[in-house]
């Protein structure tokens, strides 16, 4: 039995038709139930940035999670297996447009969810930050002062163009990477390995028939 953590929206919805695909089986959760329990298999449906701590613990042997929450939670140990190339995302430096921030002041303030990424972005140019962490609608921030700029989540790009906001720099780009537990990466390693293999060859199949069909 694998127990696997899913962070709750599209990206556990893609990931159980990966699971579909490869074990010609359909995998669904009922309604608002948080656990799908299968022949070989237990799926949690988690918050995005706990999947890491689901998996950390060994609640869950594997999980699939986000490069950018990986990186916010560097202090996690965890196996990275494979990238799944779907969620893609990038994290941003944004800013009210017009309004750029000024890098004259002795410190600037960013409002983000993502408090260590920011921290270490500005460190390592030497910017003196205060940086105030938000729990959501961090596209607010800059628009009524509370902050200069903001660090965050771009996918379509529409929240930040709506509210006039405009991408400064690309921090860093992400997608899901199916992860593991350590203790259970060794202790289940030929199942865990043979299920990294068929993701693997699905997801090169679909990128080369992508690129055949442009
Ligand atoms: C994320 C992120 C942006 C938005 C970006 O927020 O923080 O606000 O998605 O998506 P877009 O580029 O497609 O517009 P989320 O939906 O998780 O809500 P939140 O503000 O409550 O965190």
């Amino acid at each position: 039995m694998l127990t696997i953590a899913l962070p709750k929206g599209r990206i556990a919805k893609e990931t159980l038709m990966l699971f579909s695909q490869v074990f010609q089986e359909r995998f669904l959760f009922n309604d608002r139930k948080l656990i799908l329990q299968t022949k070989d298999f237990t799926f949690l449906l988690v918050r995005n940035q706990d999947v890491p701590t689901y998996v950390h613990y060994g609640a869950a042997d594997l999980g699939v999670v986000g490069l950018d929450v990986l990186e916010e939670k560097d202090d996690i140990e965890i196996v990275r297996l494979l990238n799944l190339g779907i969620g893609k995302c990038k994290v941003v430096l944004g800013s009210e447009c017009g309004k750029p921030i000024n890098y004259l002041k002795p410190r600037i303030r960013i409002a983000t969810k993502m408090t260590n990424i920011t921290q270490h972005f500005f460190s390592k140019r030497a910017i003196a930050v205060d940086v105030i962490k938000l729990y959501g609608s961090i596209e607010l921030a800059p628009l009524v002062n509370l902050a200069d700029g903001i660090v965050d989540i771009v996918e379509t790009g529409t929240t930040m163009k709506q509210n006039n906001l405009q991408i400064d720099e690309v921090i860093m780009e992400s997608s899901a990477y199916l992860i593991a537990n350590v203790n259970s990466f060794f202790a289940k390693k030929q199942r865990i390995l043979h299920l990294q293999d068929s993701f693997a060859k699905i997801i090169n199949t679909s990128i080369n028939d992508s690129l055949q069909n442009r």
